[in-house]
């Protein structure tokens, strides 16, 4: 049997690396610099960039030159530019900035969330009401995104309970979609499966986007798994930058240009070109200044092909 059948042919990937990889890098990479890179990854086909956090700039000092980035970034009607924002103010901030989409974000353990937005689940929810109530009729689309659902550096597992409960209220609040984020790579084929398919009968209307960290090499399994279920939304981020400050042991996400040529290789389309995804990794590994962890930059597509005469030869 050909288990292809059944996966989705066309995928949305949504680019995180400027947004999930920048707030790990210690080096505040300029405002210039990232609106190039977001430049080259829509000539490259991207057309859904998470390019910012409108959030603490002590928090996060990486990124806080969200307004001024969001401002020097040529605007296309087919590319959606979102940010994270954590309240209020960063709500009206991303608003102000006419951003096409907020994320707002919360954990699903207490000990994360308080962490990393010093506030319990509960005040987290009730920002999100506010959200709701400052974005309306501005026209811009609200996300919202579960961190450490499946599974959290403090708390260990999270219940499904939890996940639907807080899934349930996003769609009451009329977000458009729900995000489970694997914020320390805790996910596996069997809880990603149990999460995604009670939210599926939960909320069967709600679209699921699925965010991996690869910090225990599961984060392309993750991403098959979720295919498996007809999911058709990734977040990923370029050469497999990325990570949480505010989580230990958190590495990079789910690499984009290895993500790409899983799915090229499986038939599904992504509108990314791949060769030049990767001339944009190798540009970004030249500002951050250290080796990517992506695989697929530096190795090529699978069919990449040597000249035979550059070869060492084992001779005896
Ligand atoms: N944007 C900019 N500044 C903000 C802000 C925002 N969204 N929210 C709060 N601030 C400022 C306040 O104005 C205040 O500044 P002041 O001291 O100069 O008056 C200061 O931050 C503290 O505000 P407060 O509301 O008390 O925040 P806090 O100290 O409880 O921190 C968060 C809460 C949410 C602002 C902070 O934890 C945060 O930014 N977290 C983001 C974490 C993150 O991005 N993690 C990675 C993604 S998973
Ligand atoms: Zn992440």
């Amino acid at each position: 049997m050909d288990h292809r059948t059944a996966f989705p042919t066309r995928i949305e990937i949504t680019e995180v690396g400027m947004r999930d990889g920048l707030q790990m890098e210690a080096t505040f990479v300029p405002t210039e610099t990232k609106a190039r890179l977001i430049k080259r990854l829509v000539d490259a086909g991207v057309r859904q960039i998470e390019a910012t956090s409108f959030v603490s700039p002590r928090a996060v000092p990486a990124l806080r030159d969200a307004a001024e980035l969001i401002a020097s970034i040529e605007r296309r009607a087919d590319v959606t530019i979102s940010v994270l924002a954590p309240n209020r103010k960063g709500i009206e901030r991303a608003v102000a900035a006419d951003v096409d989409e907020v994320v707002v974000f919360l954990s699903a353990s207490e000990s994360h969330n308080r962490k990393n937005l010093n506030r319990s689940i509960a005040d987290s929810l009730n920002d999100m009401r506010e959200a709701a109530d400052v974005v309306r009729g501005t026209g811009v689309h609200l996300k919202g995104a579960i961190a450490v659902a499946f599974g959290c550096p403090f708390e260990g597992d999270i219940s499904l309970d939890t996940i639907a409960s807080i899934a349930t209220r996003f769609a009451d609040l009329g977000f458009s979609s729900v995000t489970l984020g694997d914020t320390t790579g805790m996910a596996t084929p069997t809880n990603v499966r149990a999460a995604v398919t009670r939210l599926q009968q939960a909320l069967p209307d709600m679209p699921i986007n699925l965010h991996f960290h690869n910090t225990r090499g599961l984060g392309l399994v993750n991403v098959m798994e979720g295919l498996s279920l007809g999911i058709t939304s990734y977040e990923s981020s370029l050469g497999g930058i990325g990570g949480c400050p505010f989580a230990p042991g958190a590495t990079g996400n789910v690499c984009t240009e290895d993500t790409v040529n899983l799915m090229n290789e499986l038939g599904i389309d992504t509108g990314i070109d791949l060769a030049r995804l990767c001339e944009v990794a190798r540009d970004l590994e030249g500002v951050l200044a250290h080796p990517l962890s992506g695989q697929v930059m530096r190795a090529g597509p699978r069919l990449r092909s040597y000249a035979l005469e550059e070869q060492a030869a084992a001779v005896g």
